[in-house]
């Protein structure tokens, strides 16, 4: 019996993957998130506030579930502190709730830094990186130098940690750009917060989530980032640095890929990102600014404006295809309300030629979207409570959408709290 259900986002993240990880997690046993780091920030809304959990799985607030920070994940110490701190009021058992895989890699201050130094020597051409330290992080794991959370329990911890530290320093002079930091303040507060993770049970996860597995247990495997953001299949170089589609949930979990359940593919009702690349269908005029208010389009994690733009399926068939989206579940059809026309994309002119699929770049200079028409709808729908009060309008978009992407949809959300949702089962 295939047991790991997944989660995953289809466009440029901040699809609203972390809503949907909290209400699921009443039908799974454990939570495990398989890749990214603070980068992420996932938004959980319930009883009148807002939640953000950044490296914490979005299965913390339930009693059933364990959660799992993964080998594939990076881990600033400093930043889980503040997070556990943040969920101190809700008394929850959080060193029961939540366990660390040994296997998962550590974000030191100066991969912080480095990643600093690295996007002010970019100058114009900068990724726009949240500056959390992902990339050097990586850097450092597929480079062979990386810190696991295993090396804490070793005697020569603080060796290894002044060893790759020192390397860095050199890295960051080399950069020549002017930065600000005193690493002893660095230091202090991350090894203040290394004794916070080590209150939390550090596991081998793969025997352990094996374990589960023979026991019957039911796995929600949850993503980060979007499609559109992997390594390898997204707008590279304006991506993160770990594989956030479907195969690296298997990498990032040490399951096999016939252990596979359910793909939920998680996208908006149109399309947003957040730092630099490109975005076919950006809408730089009103409707753009329209969508960033009624959505309220700022980043979790650092506040900066969403870029915004209509619907682009030739980038969701992509996203489809590369995951094997079993499901699709839209976000923010509220958004959408009280437009007269909504625009999808369906194809792109590319090099004076049209095209059905997401070519090597999407460079704007190069490629054009092309647009069909739909009529959009009035009703504001943040109050729908079931399927037949949706509008004939949004049906109709729902049924375009899965006819040209081949996948049936199962839930639309209408609002960021919990209980804003609609099944179309
Ligand atoms: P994630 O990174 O994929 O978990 O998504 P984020 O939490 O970064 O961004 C999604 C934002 O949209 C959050 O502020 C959510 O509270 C909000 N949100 C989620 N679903 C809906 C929805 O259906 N309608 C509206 N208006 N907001 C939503
Ligand atoms: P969640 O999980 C949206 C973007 C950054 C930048 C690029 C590289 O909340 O959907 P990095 O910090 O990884 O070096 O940044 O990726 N980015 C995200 N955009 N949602 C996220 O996560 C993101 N994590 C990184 O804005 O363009
Ligand atoms: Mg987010």
């Amino acid at each position: 019996m295939k047991k790991v259900n997944l989660l995953l986002g289809l466009q440029w993240g901040d699809e609203g993957k972390g809503k949907i990880v909290d209400i699921f997690t009443s039908q799974h046993d454990i939570i495990a998130r398989f890749q990214g780091g603070p980068n992420a920030g996932h938004t959980l809304v319930f009883d009148g506030k807002k939640h953000v959990l950044h490296t914490i799985p979005s299965g913390i607030f339930h009693e059933n579930a364990v959660n799992i920070i993964g080998n594939g994940v990076v881990i600033d110490p400093v930043i889980f502190k503040k997070e556990i701190q943040n969920l101190q009021s809700f008394n929850l058992p959080l060193t029961k709730k939540l366990v660390i895989s040994r296997y998962a890699h550590l974000i030191l201050p100066t991969h912080r830094l480095l990643d600093a130094a690295s996007e002010a020597s970019k100058g114009k051409a900068k990724i726009g990186s949240t500056l959390k330290g992902i990339g050097p992080a990586y850097m450092d794991k597929t480079g062979r130098n990386g810190l696991r959370v295993g090396d804490i329990e070793k005697s020569n911890w603080k060796e290894m940690y002044k060893t790759l530290t020192a390397k860095h320093m050199k890295m960051i002079s080399n950069y020549g750009v002017a930065l600000e930091f005193d690493l002893n303040e660095l230091e202090k507060e991350f090894f203040d917060a290394i004794n916070t993770l080590k209150e939390f049970e550090f596991i081998d996860s793969v025997a352990y989530l094996h374990k589960a597995l023979e026991d019957g247990k039911k796995i929600l495997a949850e993503g980060a980032q979007g499609t559109l953001l992997d390594i390898d299949f997204g707008t590279y170089p304006y991506v993160t640095s770990s594989n956030t589609s479907a195969a690296g949930a298997c990498i990032g979990l040490g399951i096999p890929p016939s252990a596979i359940g359910e793909v939920y593919g998680i996208m908006k009702a149109y399309t947003t990102r957040v730092g630099s690349g490109p975005f076919p269908t950006e809408l730089l005029d009103e409707t753009g600014e329209r969508m960033a208010q009624v959505g309220n389009e700022f980043g979790s994690t650092t506040g900066r404006k969403r870029r915004c733009g209509w619907l682009d399926l030739v980038a969701l068939k992509y996203a489809v295809q590369l995951n094997g989206v079993s499901q699709l579940l839209m976000m923010k059809a509220d958004v959408l309300s009280g437009f007269d026309t909504l625009k999808i994309c369906t194809s792109y002119r590319y090099k004076a030629e049209e095209i059905y699929h997401f070519p090597f770049s999407i460079d704007e200079n190069e490629l054009e979207p092309i647009y069909t028409q739909m009529k959009g709808w009035k009703k504001d729908l943040t109050q729908l409570k079931n399927k037949e009060e949706i509008p004939s309008e949004l049906i109709e978009y729902v049924k375009f959408i899965e006819n040209y992407l081949g996948v049936k949809m199962s839930y639309i959300s209408v609002g960021p709290d919990r209980e804003q949702i609609i099944s179309l089962n």
